[in-house]
């Protein structure tokens, strides 16, 4: 682990519903880290596009959007997570299944994914960042001191969001979740621009027949291995 101080980054990659999102922000919190959440940003800018009028297949006018757009992280006093786009909490509208559909769309371009690169790095702040994504490791943060891939099978993860939507109240059926993430992998493993796959050195977790204790144990393992001292303040 780097002495010096820069902050250290930890990054995350994996297909949607492997658990990177939950996982990064346990773990972000016992670090003491910042969190970056990148697939936000995809999501952020294809509800963006819409509003705006943007063809989802213009790379330019969404280039352009991806750079200026009016974005905010915000973490409240009950320590829940708020996303804000031209001043309007957008996080539930982020979390829908049409919205990732939109953010798989406009992440082909190779200019909106410039567009956003500095965005992404400058979320790099000292203490250190973990970074969750498609891309951390192999093109956002390639020095990253720790790189892991988390995946579980097609059925699991398209399960485990059939569950969530089910517990919020909405309408969904299983097999069309399954081919939803089976087309949003082709899309994201398929693509030119910065396809997902594993960086080199990242330690691969398949989390299909694992809990978030599970996988939060496994990383802390391989944390302490690493020599990550966790931040004093955070008991859980
Ligand atoms: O992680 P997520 O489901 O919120 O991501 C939504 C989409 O954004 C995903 O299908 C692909 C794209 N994405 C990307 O291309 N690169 C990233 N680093 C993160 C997300």
């Amino acid at each position: 682990m780097a002495a010096d101080k820069q902050p250290v980054v930890i990054t995350i990659d994996g297909p949607s519903g492997a658990g990177k999102g939950t996982i990064s922000r346990i773990i972000a919190k016992k670090l003491g880290f910042y969190y970056l959440d990148s697939g936000a940003l995809y999501r952020l800018l294809g509800l963006s596009a819409k509003r705006h009028n943007v063809s989802i297949t213009s790379e330019n006018g969404l280039s352009a959007l991806a750079e200026h757009m009016d974005i905010n992280f915000i973490t409240g006093d009950n320590g829940q997570f708020k996303t804000v786009l031209e001043g309007e909490d957008v996080s539930r509208e982020l979390r829908t299944e049409e919205t990732g559909l939109l953010a798989s769309q406009v992440a082909q371009f190779p200019a909106v994914r410039g567009a956003l690169l500095n965005r992404q790095r400058m979320f790099a702040r000292t203490p250190g960042l973990v970074a969750d994504g498609r891309d951390m490791g192999t093109e956002v943060f390639p020095a990253a001191e720790l790189k892991i891939y988390l995946t579980a099978s097609a059925e699991e993860r398209a399960s485990r969001r059939y569950k969530e939507l089910i517990a919020k109240g909405e309408d969904v059926s299983l097999p069309a979740l399954v081919e939803q993430v089976r087309s949003r992998d082709e899309s994201d493993m398929s693509r030119d621009a910065s396809p997902l796959r594993p960086a080199e050195g990242a330690i691969e977790i398949d989390t299909s027949d694992m809990s978030i204790q599970d996988v939060t144990d496994t990383l802390l393992n391989i944390l302490a291995v690493k020599g990550f001292k966790l931040s004093s303040q955070v008991t859980n």
